[in-house]
């Protein structure tokens, strides 16, 4: 052993395979995920920690990359090669897919012990279970019509919190004369998509988005509503600084956190960096729906689905991960951390910031309200092929000088293309 730390010591990571030899105690189950910024990866380690409790050991396989872009082309590799990790990170409609190939372990039991067809809110369901039986175990739900705000900057230039989207444009217009920069924005495909979910949503409201995003109504997608949201974009673009192409997200949450920038519109994953720099909600950042967006919910969640194994030790350990997930504390753990709040709805949210306590209770209003809706760039509201093509489109609109017809027409388009 000494002699071999020895050797590693003195040749670096060119001998880093020989950590893959250690006893197996030391790696029982393999995660893979895109948690890799500060807050995502302090929140894994919640699971990671509360595994070790329970005697199991962990190894990370992180894939860097926001949204799992590149964590899915990975994951595809390591099936394909009959080596397929533990559990991995997934987005739904990628979880129906691999339920789809019979890839997946079958989670009644612990669903069933947990109760969670009676906490878990309907329209997550539609992804957590496939042909009646439970594939994933939900760490939480996240949201992307947010707003992240530096208070101070706020102050400073005499701006209220907008409560429409000619306030809201109002506010960028006052960074930027003022030589800050409006909107921290990260220019890579999904990101682009974040913003145009909700301008859509901004722009025709909850039953507009369910139509175009998730129904995928063509006379929607090319409709002058359509046009508008890509209106509203184009204006947006303009708080953004020039740097901005492809840029990580959490570099862009850094623009605001940093006083840089003034407003960022990102899922609730941001609220974790700011956590993580050690600020406070209300005191040093502010959240806020995108304007135009209130009493709806765009949703994501992050679920841990399990590859099949024959392997009755790697079956239990899969069972207790997606026990411990579920498990009040850790919903609330894990959460606090993340940014996000819980997947169930049957929590106490004393616990959560003013932020989180804000989305958990509004997440619960948009399911009542049937306005809890999937969010489209985050893998809930189409599957893998329709969500590309309207990346393709969105961010050809972004990177050029398309105008908003044009690009209507070619999403309406593109979608109709990528459904068939
Ligand atoms: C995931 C989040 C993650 C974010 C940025 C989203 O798709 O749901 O957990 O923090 O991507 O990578």
């Amino acid at each position: 052993m000494t002699v071999i730390s020895n050797v590693v010591k003195g040749l670096g990571c060119v001998l880093f395979p020989l950590a893959l030899a250690a006893p197996a105690h030391a790696a029982d189950v393999e995660v893979l995920n895109w948690w890799t910024s500060g807050g995502e990866a302090k929140a894994l380690g919640v699971l990671k920690d509360d595994l070790a409790e329970k005697g199991i050991g962990w190894k990370n396989m992180p894939v860097a990359g926001g949204a799992g872009t590149n964590a899915m082309a990975v994951l595809r590799s390591r099936v394909a090669s009959g080596n397929p990790p533990t559990a991995a990170q997934i987005l739904g409609f990628d979880a129906r897919d691999w339920a789809q190939r019979d890839t997946l372990a079958n989670l009644d039991q612990v669903a069933q012990e947990q109760n969670w067809s009676e906490v878990l809110p309907q329209a997550l369901q539609e992804f957590t279970k496939y042909n009646g039986h439970w594939i994933g175990a939900p760490f939480e739900i996240h949201s992307t019509n947010w707003v992240w705000g530096n208070k101070a900057l706020m102050d400073k230039l005499g701006i209220e919190q907008p409560k429409s989207w000619d306030d809201f444009l109002a506010a960028l217009k006052k960074a930027k004369d003022a030589g800050y920069i409006g909107l921290a924005y990260g220019g890579q495909p999904w990101q682009d998509a974040t913003v145009f979910e909700n301008v859509v949503l901004a722009s025709g409201g909850a039953d507009f988005y369910r139509q175009a995003l998730i129904e995928l109504d063509e006379n929607a997608l090319k409709s002058d509503t359509m046009v508008k949201a890509f209106d509203q974009l184009r204006e947006l673009l303009t708080y953004k600084d020039s740097n901005s192409s492809g840029r990580d997200w959490n570099l862009a949450t850094a623009l605001v956190i940093n006083d840089k920038a003034l407003f960022q519109i990102m899922g609730d994953w941001a609220k974790g960096e700011f956590d993580n720099a050690g600020l406070k909600p209300e005191q040093d950042f502010v959240c806020f729906r995108t304007p135009g967006t209130q009493g709806a919910v765009t949703f994501n969640s992050d679920q841990l689905i399990m590859f099949k194994t024959d392997d009755p030790q790697q079956k239990e350990y899969q069972e207790t991960m997606a026990k411990t997930i579920m498990s009040p504390d850790f919903q609330i753990a894990f959460s606090q951390l993340k940014g996000s709040v819980p997947a169930r709805m049957d929590l106490s949210a004393d616990k959560l910031d003013a932020c989180s306590q804000k989305g958990y209770e509004q997440v619960k209003q948009a399911a009542d309200a049937d306005k809890l809706m999937g969010s489209l760039a985050h893998g809930y509201a189409a599957p893998a092929s329709v969500k590309n093509a309207v990346f393709d489109i969105v961010s050809s609109f972004v990177n050029s000088n398309m105008d908003s017809q044009t690009a209507a027409t070619q999403l309406a388009r593109a979608v109709q293309g990528a459904k068939s």
